[in-house]
This record gives structure tokens, sequence and C-alpha cells, in this order.
């Protein structure tokens, strides 16, 4: 595994939200964890800016439909994978690299009973392993920016989708190339390589073959809702440093 990941990986590993953290999180608020739906943990496992309407937005650009086969490349704890199944009747695989996630999301899915429509394998996007041509759909929600070779992993989607399949996905991109000390913070503290503009991504796509249908920058709205994330990182932080569980690094808050 190259450097890059492993440092990927090791952020992931110590990131404020974890499969642990929602469980005690859920506990907390219910008493117990019988008879849970997906919707009980929808306020806790979606690690994307704009939680479920971003996944309906996405899901609508996709043109997700039920019994369809979804691959969700950098699937995390599998938040937007159980909302794809659960909202849409979608068959999902996700993908992901770093272990932990996969098991935390095989227990979440497993607790909601969504383990027959859902699963989370653990794995590199840019080279998943998986059949060629037996997807439908592949999405991505805000995780490109953590894989260095994104022709790579668009090609892969490419490889995965049947003839009229549709790949939708989030990125954050860069509107001007990043200084020198701006590109750093952001691969210390977030894990952010190889930045795109809507161009690069444009050309990206049509190397791979994908006939582009939409693009839309949402820079003004986002700037509002990181706001709000930040300040829901540093109460998480709190929380699950009182409960001894990791809690991201200074660089995550300084970046
Ligand atoms: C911000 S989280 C997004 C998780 C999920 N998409 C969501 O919205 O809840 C980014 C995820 O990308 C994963 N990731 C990073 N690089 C990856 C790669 N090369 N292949 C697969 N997963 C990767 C990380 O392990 C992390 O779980």
């Amino acid at each position: 595994m190259s450097d890059r990941n492993t440092h990927v990986l090791d952020l992931y590993t110590r990131h404020p939200i974890s499969a642990q953290q929602i469980i005690a999180k859920v506990r907390a608020l219910r008493g117990h964890l019988e008879n849970l739906t997906p919707e009980d943990l929808y306020p806790h496992d979606q690690d994307h800016y704009g939680g479920l309407s971003a996944n309906d937005a996405l899901a609508e650009r996709a043109s997700i439909h039920r019994d369809e086969h979804v691959a969700d490349f950098c699937a995390g704890l599998g938040g937007p994978a159980r909302y794809f199944s659960r909202r849409f009747g979608a068959e999902v695989t996700g993908i992901d690299l770093n272990p932990a996630r996969v098991h935390g999301a095989a227990e979440l899915t497993a607790l909601v009973g969504l383990e027959s429509r859902v699963r989370v394998i653990e794995g590199d996007v840019t080279r998943t392993g998986l059949p060629s041509a037996a997807f439908d759909v592949v999405v991505s929600q805000e995780a490109l920016l953590h894989v260095p070779d994104k022709a790579a992993a668009v090609a892969e989607a490419s490889r995965l989708l049947r003839p009229g399949g549709r790949l939708a996905f989030t990125d954050w991109i860069v509107h001007r190339p990043l200084s020198p000390h701006e590109a750093e913070t952001m691969w210390h503290g977030l894990g952010a390589q190889t930045l795109q503009s809507v161009e690069g991504y444009r050309e990206l796509l049509s190397v791979a073959g994908f006939a582009l249908l939409s693009v839309e920058d949402l820079t003004d709205e986002w700037g509002v809702i990181l706001e709000q994330r930040f300040a829901m990182y540093r109460e998480l932080r709190q929380e699950t440093l009182r409960q001894g569980l990791p809690a991201g690094n200074e660089e995550f808050y300084a970046a």
C-alpha cells in the first residue's frame, strides 16, 4: 500500500465518527439497541456534508431504482449505502479502504437488519476486484479527494458499469491551484490530495468514456454547511475524548 493511502487509513482510524461512537450515542438516546431501524442511525452515520438531502440529490442524479445494483465508492461506515437501500430499494456494495470502517459498516448494517441488501467490502476504489459490467450505478460521496489517482478511480467506475450505467458523485474541487502551504495543510489534516477542478474532472470523465450530463458547483451553499459541520466536529471531539475513543488530531482541526 502507498504511503499516501497509509496516511488516509490512519486519519479514518482516528476519525471522531466511528461505529462505536454511533452505537454509544444511539444506546444513550434509546436506552437499548433492540429493533433498530436505519432511520435511528441517520443522524449519526452520514460522513459527508448535507446529510440525507445530499443522498437524495445524488440518487436523483444517478436515477437509482428498486433492485438496481449500486456500487458506493469510499462507502465509509455504510450510511449512504443503507440509505440508498432503504429509501430506493437498491442492492448496494460499498468499497472502503479502511478495515475499521468496513467492520463498523457491517456491525451497523446488521443492527438494522439490512445485511442481505448492503455490504461494504475492504478495497481500493482504483482496483476493486469486483466483476466488470455488474452494476447499474456507481456513486461516491465526498471521498475522491482522498484518492491520488482519480483517473484510475473513474476508469474503475466505468469498468464496473453495465452499458447505459450511471456515475454520480460529489467531491471537493478547487477553483485555483492551492499554494504549497495550503496543499500541505489539507494533506496533513484531511488527507486531501490531487484536488481536481471542474474542468479537470470533465477531462477525466471524458477520457474514461462517460458522457457528462450535469455538473453543479455547490461552493456557496457548502460554505454554510462547512461551518455547521466544524462546530459539530468540535462538539463530538469533546464527547469522544470523554469516552476515551479516538478523537481526531490537531492537524485535522487546523485544516
Ligand atoms: C468522508 S468519508 C465518506 C464516507 C461515505 N461516503 C459517507 O458519505 O458517509 C471518506 C471515506 O473514503 C475512504 N477512502 C479513502 N481512500 C479510499 C480508497 N482509495 N478506496 C476506498 N476507500 C477510500 C475512507 O476510508 C473513508 O471511509
